[in-house]
């Protein structure tokens, strides 16, 4: 008789951004004709850029050519595309990563899920408080969450790191033993709070004086605007033997559809191990990713790796950064006029994502509801993220403009 998996029975029914997409089916179901504003999920609207555009056609025409085709491509991508971010997310950063360090992959949803895999079951585990779904979910998955508090909305064997307008949203260090893998993602999902150099610094020096290992997600780092927060943790001293590094070019690039995203395992992230036959050895991080990566996955496409190439050329510079510029207006407008509205706002300056305060003693959920049903604008409730996520709403920029003041409109006229 076979068993099932049944630390999936501890999640909550369904992923949260599922849950959304069906209230908001049902909305529209029931209310034809009227249009709905979407600043939930984190999805972009911007079409891709003429210059991954024109790699793309390029890349296919290719593809119908016998001697340009392209099967299975290098396991962990293609070196064109590899040297390029090597040199510019983190040559020029100052931050020191050799392009064999780099792993191409379809995205950094699935990597920041599948990252967890390399370690021991009885790893603990630390997250933000709230935090992006994935990183926490996935851990339920493996089986390194204990049960499941639902009075409390937390997991009894996960170390949680409350983020809060009281710490700035920054997280602290938890009391008790180091954690052994500790999350951290900046510009942050969903509070859009930024790590300054000087706090990420100092977990980069606790991971590497206690042994824990730092999953780095910097999927947003390309709306940064401010000189002090790091792009890549490798601007910090000492994360190479500590830090894995999640990157995506899903927000900087707009390939959410597309998907394209990388890992960073540095060389001299290893482990002292106990073999059977008694003797030690130390195990690189990175052969052990190399060999998940090379069992289970086949590369990203070469037209998709194309596409990203064309990102660090001067027109894919120049033309992504329009958009990322294009956006964060958005998020500036919402900051703006949600701050004179009275609201508590957050985020906004570094990310693309505005975290607002709910107004009154209103949960997340009532919010959500509120917004739906009498102004037809859609948000993402700040509980789901985690229970420090309550009483605060998470807006995204990733719309257009228009939609933006007309969202930001309707919400003012509900007068709450
Ligand atoms: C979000 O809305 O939090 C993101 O779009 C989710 C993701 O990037 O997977």
């Amino acid at each position: 008789m076979y068993q099932i998996n049944e630390n999936y029975l501890k999640l909550p029914g369904s992923y949260l951004f599922s849950t959304i997409a069906k209230k908001v089916a049902a909305f529209t179901d029931a209310h034809q004709g009227e249009r709905v504003i979407r600043m939930g999920i984190g999805d972009v609207t911007k079409p891709l850029c003429p210059a991954v555009i024109q790699a793309l056609h390029k890349a296919v025409d290719e593809m119908g050519e016998a001697e340009t085709f392209r099967g299975y491509g290098p396991e962990n991508g293609y070196a064109f595309l590899r040297d390029k971010m090597v040199e510019f997310d983190y040559k020029a950063r100052g931050a020191e990563i050799r392009s064999d360090e780099i792993f191409i992959s379809d995205g950094a949803k699935s990597d920041s899920g599948n990252i967890q895999e390399i370690f021991s079951l009885d790893s603990t585990v630390a997250v933000c408080d709230p935090v992006y779904p994935v990183y926490l979910d996935t851990n339920v998955m493996a089986g390194r969450s204990g049960d499941y508090d639902a009075a409390k909305g937390i997991y009894a064997g996960i170390t949680y790191l409350p983020c809060t307008a009281e710490n700035d949203f920054t997280p602290a260090f938890p009391a008790g033993k180091a954690p052994d893998l500790i999350y951290l993602c900046s510009p942050n999902n969903p509070t859009g709070a930024v790590m300054r150099k000087e706090a990420l610094q100092r977990w980069v020096d606790y991971a590497n004086e206690n042994g824990s290992v730092i999953l780095f997600d910097a999927a947003y780092e390309a709306y940064i605007t401010e000189a002090d927060v790091p792009h890549t943790i490798y601007e910090c001293e000492g994360a190479r033997t500590c830090a894995i590094e999640l990157r995506s070019f899903s927000k900087k690039a707009g390939f959410t559809g597309l998907r394209l995203g990388a890992t960073v395992v540095p060389h001299d992230l290893r482990k002292k191990v106990k073999r059977a036959d008694g003797t030690t050895e130390e195990v690189e991080l990175h052969a052990l990713w190399s060999r998940r990566h090379g069992t289970k996955f086949n590369g990203a496409p070469y037209i998709v790796q194309r596409a990203g190439e064309a990102v660090y050329s001067a027109e894919g510079q120049r033309e992504t950064a329009e958009q990322v510029a294009y956006y964060m207006r958005n998020a500036h407008y919402m900051y703006e006029t949600l701050k004179k509205a009275g609201f508590s706002v957050y985020g906004g300056v570094n990310a693309p994502y505005v975290w607002v305060k709910t107004p009154g003693d209103m949960t997340s959920w009532e919010f959500f509801d509120t917004l739906l049903e009498k102004a037809a604008v859609v948000g993402t409730p700040g509980s789901g993220f985690g229970p420090h996520g309550e009483h605060y709403f998470r807006f995204s920029a990733f719309g257009t403009y228009e939609d933006t003041v007309e969202a930001m409109a309707r919400i003012q006229a509900l007068q709450l």
